[in-house]
C-alpha cells in the first residue's frame, strides 16, 4: 500500500497492483514468475480468467497485425512508422514456410532476425503467425516443392470424389513436413530470442475447409466409420460410437474440426517440446447467429460451435480466437461472449482497421481479454475492405492510436486487474433496439453509457455521427474506479443503500504505476453526467457515504 489521494485506503500501482493482483490467489507459481529472469510468456488461468504474462506479470496485446506480404526484410520499413503512429505495443507478422524452406531440408531463417532486431530497436514485441499446411484454409503458402507433389502431399477429397483445393489433415507426410520446418522455426527462436521478443505462436492460420465439409478420402472415411476419440467422448460427456452415431448432422463438422485440431495439435506440441511459447489458433467466423451449412464458411476450423472440439483435440493449443470483421455489434459482442470461456481466454488477433472497428477495443478489453489488434496496419498500400477500410488515412490511425495511448502506460494494471476480474466494457451499438446505450454493473453501481447526446443529457442520446463511441471502467478498490473512453457519456447509480455518491473524480493518468494527478473534475464537468469527449483523458472516481445517507444518482438523470 502506499498513500493515494484516497488516503491510503486504496493499493497503489506503484508496481504493486500487478503484485498484488497476483499475490491474492496464491497461485504456485506466480512469485516464481516474478522472480526468474526472462520466464518464457504464458498464459495463465485462475478462477476462469485468464492472463498472458509476459516477463513475469500480465501483459495487455495492444496490437497491429501487418499486411499478409510484409513479411520481407524489404518492406519492414513500410510497417514501423504505422506501428508507432498508433501506439501498438506489440506486431503480428507471418512467417511462411516457403520463406523458410524454399528447397526441402533447406531453411533460410534470416528474416526473422531482422524482424526481431527491428522490434526490438522499435520496442515493441511480437507475435509470429506460423502460414503453412493452411493460410486462409490454402495451401498458398506451403513450398513449391509441397505445391508441385501431389502425390506426396494430397489434397482433401470431397463427397463426390474430386480433389479439393485444401491440403488433407490426414497425409502424415504433409503433417511430419510442416512440423519439421515448424520445429526449426523454433530451435531458431529458441537461440536467437533469450528475452522474448516473440511472446506468442499463432500455428496454421485460419484453418478449416470452404465448399466441402470434411475430408471425403479413403483414409478419412475409414476413420469417420471408426470410434469417436476417447477425448472427445469425455469432453462432450458422450457414449462411444462412430461419428454419425454420436455427432448426428454435426458428424461431418465435428470430425473435420477434430482431424485438423489434431493435426496441428501434433506440431504446436513439438514447437512448445521446444520453447513453450503461448500458441493460439485464429478463426475464420461463421454465422454469430443462426447455423449455416457447414460448406459455406471455413468448416473444421475452430469456429465458435466447436470450441470443445478443438479443447479435446489440441491441448497445446492455448487459446482459439476469433478474426472479426463483422461491422454489426450485436454480432461482434456475440462474437466475444462465445470466445471469452472460462477455458479460453479471449483474444482478438484480427479486426477491421476501419473508422467502425476501433470502439470495439472497449468491449474487448471489458470482457478481459488479453489483447486486440487490428489487421492491414502498415504502409504498404493495401487496404483490405470491403472487411477493413478502404484507406487508412491519419484520422483513421488517429482512432486507434488513442486507445493505444491510454492504455500504453497502464496495460500492465489493467491486464492485472482483468485477471482478477475486475473491468467492463462497452462499444457504441448501432442497433436501433439499443437506444444508443449500454450497461455496465459494477456490483454496487451500474454505469450507463450513451452515445451521441449534449454534454448536459438533457436531451436523447441518438448516437455519435459515426460509431465511435467507448469506454471501460476498472475497480482499483471499494468505491475506486478508474474510467476513460472516448465520446461516451457515463452515469454512475448506487445499486444498494450504502452504495453512496460520487465524492471526488480526478483526471490523471498512469505512469509507471504511479497515479498522476492532472485536475478535479467538478461543477458542470460532474453535476450532468461524465462526458469523455475526443480527448486522452483518464478518470479516478471516488464513492463515499455518511452512514445512512441516500443513494443519490451521480450525474443528471436524463
Ligand atoms: C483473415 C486472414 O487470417 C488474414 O491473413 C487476411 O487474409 C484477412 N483475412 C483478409 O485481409
Amino acid at each position: 500500500m502506499r498513500t493515494s489521494f484516497f488516503g491510503g485506503r486504496t493499493p497503489c500501482f506503484a508496481g504493486g497492483l500487478a503484485a498484488l493482483v497476483l499475490s491474492l490467489g496464491g497461485g504456485a507459481a506466480t512469485a516464481a514468475d516474478v522472480q526468474a529472469a526472462n520466464p518464457v510468456p504464458r498464459v495463465v488461468t485462475r478462477d476462469g480468467r485468464h492472463a498472458l504474462f509476459v516477463d513475469g506479470a500480465p501483459f495487455l496485446i495492444l496490437g497491429a497485425q501487418v499486411n499478409n506480404s510484409s513479411n520481407y526484410p524489404d518492406v519492414l520499413p513500410e510497417v514501423w512508422p504505422t506501428i508507432k503512429r498508433i501506439h501498438a505495443n506489440t506486431v503480428e507478422v507471418p512467417v511462411a514456410w516457403e520463406q523458410v524452406e524454399p528447397k526441402e531440408g533447406q531453411f533460410d531463417f534470416s528474416f526473422v532476425d531482422t524482424l526481431v532486431e527491428q522490434a526490438r530497436a522499435n520496442k515493441v514485441r511480437l507475435v509470429l503467425l506460423w502460414f503453412g499446411t493452411w493460410k486462409n484454409t490454402g495451401p498458398a503458402y506451403v513450398p513449391e516443392w509441397v505445391k508441385l507433389d501431389g502425390k506426396r502431399f494430397p489434397k482433401m477429397i470431397t463427397a463426390s470424389g474430386q480433389p479439393h483445393y485444401v491440403l488433407s489433415p490426414h497425409s502424415r507426410t504433409t503433417l511430419e513436413a510442416d512440423k519439421r520446418a515448424f520445429v526449426k522455426l523454433m530451435e531458431h527462436i529458441k537461440q536467437i530470442d533469450p528475452q522474448n521478443t516473440i511472446i506468442m505462436i499463432q500455428p496454421e492460420n485460419e484453418v478449416g475447409s470452404y465448399g466441402s465439409v470434411r475430408d471425403f478420402s479413403p483414409a478419412a472415411q475409414k476413420l469417420f466409420n471408426g470410434p469417436v476419440p476417447a477425448a472427445l467422448l469425455k469432453r462432450m460427456g458422450k457414449s462411444p460410437g462412430s461419428w454419425k452415431e454420436v455427432f448426428g448432422d454435426d458428424a461431418d463438422e465435428y470430425f473435420n474440426a477434430w482431424s485438423i485440431a489434431a493435426y496441428v495439435e501434433e506440431i504446436a506440441k513439438a514447437g512448445k517440446a521446444v520453447k513453450p511459447l503461448p500458441m493460439y489458433m485464429n478463426a475464420a467466423l461463421a454465422s454469430a447467429f443462426g447455423r449455416q451449412p457447414a460448406a459455406t464458411y471455413a468448416s473444421g476450423g475452430p469456429v465458435h460451435h466447436v470450441i470443445d472440439v478443438y479443447k479435446a483435440a489440441a491441448p497445446s493449443i492455448d487459446i482459439v480466437a476469433p478474426d472479426i470483421y463483422t461491422r454489426d455489434h450485436a454480432a461482434y459482442t456475440a462474437y466475444l461472449g462465445y470466445y471469452a470461456r472460462a477455458d479460453n481466454a479471449l483474444f482478438v488477433p484480427e479486426t477491421g482497421n476501419d473508422t467502425e472497428f476501433a470502439r470495439y477495443f472497449f468491449a474487448t478489453i471489458g470482457k478481459g481479454a488479453i489483447g486486440f489488434s487490428p489487421f492491414g496496419m502498415d504502409d504498404t498500400g493495401y487496404y483490405n475492405y470491403p472487411l477493413g477500410a478502404k484507406d487508412l488515412d491519419d484520422a483513421k490511425l488517429e482512432l486507434f492510436a488513442r486507445n493505444y495511448t491510454v492504455f500504453e502506460p497502464m496495460m500492465r494494471e489493467w491486464a492485472a486487474l482483468a485477471f482478477a476480474g475486475k473491468v467492463w466494457g462497452v462499444s457504441e451499438p448501432t442497433d436501433p433496439k439499443a437506444n444508443h446505450t449500454q450497461v455496465m454493473e459494477l456490483g454496487p453501481y451500474r454505469a450507463t453509457a450513451t452515445f451521441g447526446q449534449w454534454q448536459f443529457g438533457t436531451d436523447k442520446p441518438t448516437g455519435n455521427p459515426q460509431p465511435t463511441g467507448g469506454a471501460a471502467i476498472a475497480e482499483l478498490g471499494p468505491g475506486d474506479y478508474l474510467l476513460t473512453g472516448f465520446n461516451t457519456r457515463v452515469r454512475f447509480d448506487g445499486t444498494q443503500p450504502g452504495s453512496g455518491q460520487m465524492l471526488r473524480v480526478e483526471e490523471g493518468r498512469f505512469e509507471n504505476g504511479k497515479w498522476i494527478f492532472r485536475r478535479v473534475w467538478n461543477g458542470d464537468q460532474t453535476d450532468y453526467g461524465l462526458n469523455l469527449v475526443d480527448r486522452k483523458q483518464v478518470l479516478r472516481i471516488k464513492f463515499g457515504s455518511a452512514q445512512g445517507a441516500a443513494i443519490i444518482p451521480v450525474g443528471n438523470p436524463n
